[in-house]
């Protein structure tokens, strides 16, 4: 009896000290810094098109994230997402050259947006977004974008607060979170005439759809977007700007609980008018889809109805109220 005991405590023991050593090695480890990369070269030479076409990217897919409360892409602390990860805070991405982007070549910026690495191995996790599907010209017109006069960019001497990532987040990264492959190919415009193809990018490449609305941000699948858990399923948790939770929308075609019955003028209102089918204004972190020109919301649609069905009702929550912290709900 007594030998038993013994070995059950002595088992007990041994757990707590693997496991504490397992927790003590991430914590140590932090967010995996990797060799140096050989940065292959990249050009983005400014023309006023690309400019254009960069400041709308990035009005959908940048300047959310990283805008400060001047108005200056000097970063802030992304309250929107699922606390779990961490306190994540966003980059200075102006002009400046001591903390901004001003002294990075084309070539890094092209190399860190498609794999999450900078040019001194350091990697950056799933809270900042990789753009390894986007083409080459549209990475082209985001990096003239940010080269631009545009005043939001103008160089302001504001140092990045470094995000703090969680137990979790740096578990993630050992097992699942790693730098996506720089492609050994040049990745082509999509044809814009074929509907279902350039919506296909559009979802996964251009404006990342996808990445909210699947099922889980741990389990997303960047390499190949279609293949990640719950593919645009919705119930992925986010937080409003009151810090209520909200679950992602269901956009597969499943008629019940998804966009099967919606007639695309519905599609075109929620993603240009901000409100759903039912007449819900639609809640932040979806933001209106106001710079999508028709051709695009037509792709994107004909795109989705195209997605596997998955039947999965998301708790929408549409009694919360958004102006009052519900501190119950967290
Ligand atoms: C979901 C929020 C989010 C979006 C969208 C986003 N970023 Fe970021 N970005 C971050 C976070 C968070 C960091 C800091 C990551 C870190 O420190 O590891 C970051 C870091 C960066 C950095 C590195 C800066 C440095 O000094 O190391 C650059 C460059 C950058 N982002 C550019 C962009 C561009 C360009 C876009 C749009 C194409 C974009 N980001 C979209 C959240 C975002
Ligand atoms: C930052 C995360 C995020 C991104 C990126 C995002 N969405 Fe959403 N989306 C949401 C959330 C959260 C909701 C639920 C809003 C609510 O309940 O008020 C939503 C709701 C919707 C709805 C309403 C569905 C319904 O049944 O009410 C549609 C349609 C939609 N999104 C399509 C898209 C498309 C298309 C894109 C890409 C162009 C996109 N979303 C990008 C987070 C996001």
């Amino acid at each position: 009896m007594k030998k038993i005991v013994r070995f059950l405590l002595y088992t007990v023991l041994l757990v707590i000290v693997v496991a504490g050593g397992f927790v003590g090695f991430l914590q140590v480890r932090g967010i995996p810094k990797y060799d140096a990369p050989q940065i292959p070269e990249f050009k983005a030479e400014a023309t006023p098109e690309r400019i254009v076409q960069g400041t709308k990217i990035a009005s959908v897919q940048c300047m959310v994230c990283h805008k400060d409360s001047n108005n200056r892409l000097t970063g802030r602390f992304l309250s929107e997402l699922p606390d779990n990860f961490g306190k994540i805070y966003s980059a200075n991405i102006t002009h400046s050259k001591e903390h901004g982007i001003g002294s990075w070549t084309d070539s890094e910026l092209a190399y860190f947006l498609r794999t999450g690495v900078r040019k001194n191995g350091q990697y950056a996790p799933i809270y900042m977004p990789k753009f390894a599907h986007l083409s080459d010209e549209d990475l082209k017109s985001v990096i003239a974008w940010l080269r631009s006069d545009d005043p939001q960019l103008q160089a302001t001497e504001k140092p990045t607060t470094p995000p703090v990532p969680s137990l979790f987040t740096k578990f993630l990264c050992l097992v699942a979170f790693k730098p996506l492959p720089y492609p050994t190919a040049p990745i082509a415009q999509p044809d814009t005439t074929n509907a279902i193809a350039y919506g296909k990018y559009l979802v996964t490449g251009r404006y990342d759809c996808y990445t909210c609305h699947s099922a889980d941000f741990a389990k997303l699948n960047m390499q190949d977007p279609e293949k990640s858990l719950g593919y645009c399923q919705g119930g992925n948790t986010m937080l409003t700007l009151a810090s209520n939770k909200i679950y992602t929308a269901n956009i597969t075609p499943d008629e019940k609980t998804g966009i099967g019955n919606w007639t695309e003028d519905d599609f075109r209102s929620a993603m240009h008018e901000s409100k759903n089918k039912a007449g819900h204004p639609l809640r932040f972190p979806m933001l209106p889809y106001t710079a999508l020109t028709d051709n695009e919301v037509h792709a994107i649609w004909q795109y989705l109805r195209t997605v596997p069905k998955i039947e999965n009702d998301v708790n929408r929550q549409y009694n919360i109220d958004l102006d009052v912290p519900q501190t119950a709900s967290k």
